[in-house]
């Protein structure tokens, strides 16, 4: 059965140019609206622009422009980077559109006349950048609690909304709710403050004196509304009139009667408090029914460091695309990060990424299958034989796919998505060792080597499939590779089976999925290390072909030392005393009274261990959780802070970077490292 679906991005200030932490949230919500297309689902994805404020107002004057001006010219670039990376959204909103500035106004008005809203004379401090009010026990030496700069005292009429009073009935609500807010941790957090503190009233207006770019109050001319009061109404305005129309109709309350409520709002961790309580508030007070769930993302750091225009290591999706592609970028912020934690981007992680998982374990798949049929069946997929045990092992894998995703995209889980989704490209790569259909050839086998490629064939044509959400361009190319078509129509429900190809069916190979970047160590000129954290990513690709030819880069893998002194070595059997197995945490904690010890609880196959290491400024427990570590597992027990540890994990570190060995695929706990 197929259920609307309605998920939003946050609508983002038009004061900056787009950065990677704006992609994420947008890529984020693209995958879930694909997804749901391709279920056959109703989908409305909406996002857009936050177009009014001191903030916009501030950075148009720099630059000698009206507000509007400004405002026209950087919200294109917003646009241009998401046709860039293939984004689907179904509506862009501006906030300075005539529609939604009548529906800010039409619901401040119902707000006002049912008492909800109230003029007050508010005295005390105020931070102008972040254009917000502080009482006096939050400001630290006189100083914005959040952004550190100096705070004012202002004395002032102003508008307020009641928020106070819906304080007891939000906290039953996010109870009630368990998926309300996600992650878990977040939800946390917002019922722990909403259970501690005394919610206040929130000042909806600016007297125009004082800020002249917002929303005029329709009930005081002399006001305009407070912009994160203008900036949430966007998710509701937009079901009136940028929704699709609802079973035909385009009339506004029966697209805002099927629209709303909205299903997610994906937002960054630091707007999360605007959207949990301020949005959900104002929605009660209106009587509306509140969103299904706002899931609050971590923040990207880049090479471990807060990015930063004075520092100039902001990411600037552009530039990566360009040079690699959107497909590799989408896939890598997707993959790296568990969503809803923090996460780093660093070039060399990007490259080890894009070499080993998109170039050498799928686009090689792809090419191989691609020569084999070219050369032994004359470009026409073969039809497939008798089912062997390989064939039945690789089939079920495929077929235990849509379960899986389905699961993960409920919960937003889209790296462990990725990681389902690659089962299936790990067991067609297994799948080509054991059948080594080179030696088929040789034999003269070719029933058996027609089963193997077609089953081949087939399970790229359901990896095309899966990957569809994430890799928009990549899955078409295999999907008319393996000689199918109609790849915008595709359905999930019948396109799921297993041999869906039809035999005969002919292949169109075409260039290299992933070309595999070349690093200055890969092409023996030099091993240097580069790419300094604060350069750009760019390596010196053909632009003319966009992620098409060869590449290469400045980014080496890790430098490997040729030292003149020999350092003192060791015998393989003294390094065979060394026990190093694969282990999974299961369970991870702070040590209590300590910012570095975190205790783990690690399965390695034949028991759990308890494991304390000193990773906790690098990694919060919950990143740890599930993770696979290598650990040594004959070293005799000792304390640290009186908590046993019995064993040790292996991590690398240079400078401020702390980085855990993992093994770069899933593998049984227990298994041995040498
Ligand atoms: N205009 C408001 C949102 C209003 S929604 C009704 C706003 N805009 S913003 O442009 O400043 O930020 C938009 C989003 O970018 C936020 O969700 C924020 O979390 C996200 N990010 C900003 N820097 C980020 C990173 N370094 N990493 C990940 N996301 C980050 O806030």
């Amino acid at each position: 059965m197929s259920t609307k679906f309605y998920i939003t991005t946050p609508i983002y200030y038009v004061n900056d140019v787009p950065h990677i932490g704006h992609a994420y949230t947008t890529i984020a919500a693209d995958v879930m609206a694909r997804y749901h297309r391709l279920k056959g689902d109703p989908v409305f994805f909406l996002t857009g622009t936050d177009e009014h404020g001191q903030k916009v107002e501030k950075a148009a004057r720099e630059r000698g422009r009206t507000p509007k001006e400004h405002a026209d010219l950087l919200s294109v670039n917003f646009r241009k980077l998401w046709e860039k990376l293939e984004i689907t959204h179904d509506a862009f909103i501006r906030t300075t559109d005539m529609e939604h500035i009548a529906v800010v106004q039409e619901l401040l008005q119902a707000l006002f006349d049912k008492g909800e809203i109230e003029r007050r004379t508010y005295e005390g401090w105020y931070c102008t950048p972040d254009e917000r009010f502080w009482t006096e026990k939050e400001i630290v030496e006189g100083k914005c609690p959040d952004c550190g700069r100096p705070v004012e005292q202002i004395k002032e009429d102003n508008y307020f909304f009641l928020m106070s009073k819906y304080q007891e009935r939000l906290i039953g609500h996010i109870q009630r709710h368990p998926d309300f807010i996600r992650p878990e941790s977040r939800r946390n957090e917002v019922l722990g403050f909403l259970t501690t503190q005394k919610l206040g009233d929130l000042c909806i207006s600016r007297p125009k004196a004082r800020l002249a770019w917002g929303i005029e109050l329709p009930f005081d001319r002399d006001f305009v509304t407070y912009v994160w009061f203008d900036a949430l109404v966007n998710y509701y305005s937009a079901t009136r009139y940028l929704s699709p129309a609802a079973g035909g109709s385009q009339d506004p309350g029966a697209r805002e009667r099927f629209w709303w409520p909205a299903d997610h709002h994906l937002v960054g961790k630091d707007i999360l408090t605007t959207h949990s309580v301020y949005w959900s508030t104002m929605l009660m007070a209106l009587d509306r029914p509140l969103p299904r769930n706002i899931f609050a993302h971590g923040w990207w750091t880049r090479d471990g460091r807060k990015m930063s225009k004075s520092l100039g290591n902001v990411i600037d999706p552009n530039e990566v695309v360009d040079t690699y592609g959107a497909d590799a970028f989408r896939y890598f912020v997707l993959r790296e990060v568990p969503f809803g934690l923090d996460g780093d981007f660093s070039t060399e992680t990007f490259i080890t990424r894009f070499n080993t998982e998109l170039a050498n374990d799928l686009g090689n798949l792809l090419s191989r299958v691609m020569t084999m049929v070219g050369k032994y069946f004359d470009g026409k997929i073969p039809p497939a034989g008798a089912e062997e045990q390989s064939d039945r092992e690789l089939r079920e894998v495929a077929e235990g796919l849509p379960a899986l995703i389905e699961a993960d995209l409920a919960h937003l889980t889209f790296n462990k998505y990725l990681q389902d989704a690659w089962q299936l490209v790990t067991r067609a790569n297994r799948y080509v060792e054991e059948n080594a259909p080179w030696t088929l050839a040789k034999k003269n086998d070719m029933a058996r080597l027609a089963t193997v490629m077609y089953n081949l064939a087939e399970a790229l044509r359901l990896i095309a499939l899966h990957l569809a959400p994430v890799v928009p361009g990549t899955a078409r190319k295999i999907w008319t590779a393996v000689g199918m078509d109609g790849f915008d129509q595709v359905r999930l429900a019948e396109e799921r089976q297993w041999g869906r190809i039809a035999a005969g069916a002919a292949i169109k190979p075409g260039a290299q999925l992933f070309p595999r970047i070349e690093t200055r160590k890969d092409t023996g000129r030099g091993s240097e290390r580069m790419n300094a954290p604060d350069k750009s990513i760019r390596g010196q690709a053909d632009k003319s072909n966009k992620g098409e030819k060869r590449m290469e880069t400045g980014a080496a893998a890790p430098k490997i030392e040729q030292t003149t002194t020999a350092p003192e070595l060791i015998g393989i059997e003294e390094f065979a005393k060394v026990q190093l197995r694969v282990g999974k945490i299961v369970a991870a904690e702070r040590v209590e009274k300590s910012d570095k010890l975190v205790k783990l609880k690690v399965d390695i196959g034949t028991e759990t261990r308890q494991v304390v290491a000193g990773i906790g400024k690098a990694y919060a427990p919950e990143q740890l959780l599930d993770k696979q570590i290598v650990i040594v597992a004959n070293l005799k027990p000792a304390k640290l802070m009186g908590v046993e540890s019995q064993g040790m994990l292996l991590a690398a570190s240079s400078g401020d970077i702390l980085s855990v060995v993992t093994p770069d695929k899933e593998i049984a706990p227990g298994s041995k490292v040498k």
